[in-house]
């Protein structure tokens, strides 16, 4: 009886791995998967990806002689009934060994060339002309902030077909910055510039999440990346340098600008030609981005509402407070978000 019970039950943790594992691996045949590093779309994630598909071949080769050589030796010296016939027992053999550690240092150093080379390539700043941008990393969004004193946050807007080249500090803690699609990850570390370069081939939105454990709402900091073809970039660039448009006399929106000055927001946001705070996102031309809130909601004015409502119910441990709003306050304050285009 004990034995059938406990049979059952191994079964079902056997039944419980192999559904897992067969979930992990169908995933793996996802179609739709924006940050799928396999697939690069810019040179320097190209770069990336040739540096493995060769040595991954030669592995490839090296497990099936190593898994061969177990295989067949396993089968040649199996136990047989009534005979005793035992592999010939030697005790070191010199040309066996040095070429056994030959050959690999060979792989390797033939490895390390290209590994080497490619890493120098992507540590250097791109050619003459390219766009900087300085990154900042905050928990849990990032800032961006581009030449002319343009800053933005969470989607980093750059030219299609362009290099560009990103310098990387911290606000606060170590935050790592990875765009799948157009290069490695680069880790964000306090007291330390970091550099990276991004190049995406064509105009789109290129998906990103930070990926060193930040806090209570890492798994909340994501950003992209959105290429624009090099005259609607211009155009995007001379647009975010405009102060705020006014809200008209008398509005709902006009009523939301008192809220902003009066409340604490001011004092954390700035809005060109109304206010100067440091601490958030700048939000002069908010509704130029998709997202907000380390690129977790859509930018519409339902999820606004829902964010003011109770920012750290939103994303667990946002530095921005519940201020509890009441409604009347929240629907004027996001009429006035509506108008900051
Ligand atoms: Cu920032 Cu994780």
């Amino acid at each position: 009886m004990h034995k059938l019970v406990r049979g059952t039950r191994r079964s079902r943790a056997w039944l419980t791995v192999a559904t897992v594992g067969l979930g992990l691996l169908l995933a793996g045949c996802a179609k739709n998967a924006p940050q799928d590093t396999l697939r690069p779309e810019g040179k320097f994630a190209e770069q990336i990806d040739r540096l493995w598909q060769w040595p991954y071949w030669i592995a490839v080769g090296v497990f099936f002689v190593v898994e061969g050589l177990i295989v067949f030796a396993l089968w040649r010296f199996r136990a047989r009934a009534g005979e005793e016939e035992r592999p010939k027992q030697i005790h070191g053999n010199f040309k066996l060994e040095i070429s056994l550690t030959a050959l690999p240092l060979v792989i390797l150093l033939g490895l390390s060339v290209p590994t080497v080379g490619t890493l120098l390539d992507l540590a250097d700043e791109p050619a003459a002309n390219h766009l900087t941008v300085n990154v900042v990393g905050h928990q849990w969004w990032w800032e961006y902030q581009y030449p002319n004193g343009v800053r933005t946050a969470n989607e980093l807007v750059i030219p299609a077909g362009e290099d560009v080249a990103l310098h990387l500090r911290s606000a606060d803690v170590i935050h790592s910055y990875w765009i799948p699609k157009l290069n490695g990850k680069r880790d964000v570390i306090p007291g330390r510039l970091q550099f990276l370069k991004l190049h995406a081939d064509e105009p789109g939105y290129y998906y990103g999440q930070c990926v060193e454990f930040c806090g209570d709402s890492h798994a909340y900091m994501r950003n992209r990346a959105r290429a624009l073809p090099k005259a609607e970039f211009d155009q995007w660039m001379a647009d975010q340098q405009q102060v705020a448009a006014k809200p008209p006399a008398g509005s709902d929106a006009e009523a939301g600008m008192g809220l902003f000055q009066s409340k604490p927001c001011a004092g954390c946001h700035t809005i060109k030609g109304v206010s100067q705070g440091r601490i958030g996102p700048d939000l002069t031309h908010l509704q130029s981005r998709r997202t907000f809130a380390g690129s977790i909601f859509t930018m519409n004015a339902e999820n606004l509402a829902a964010w003011l409502r109770d920012p750290p119910g939103e994303k667990p441990g946002s530095k921005m407070p519940n201020l509890h709003l009441s409604e009347d306050e929240i629907r004027s304050l996001v009429a006035y978000l509506e108008t900051l285009k």
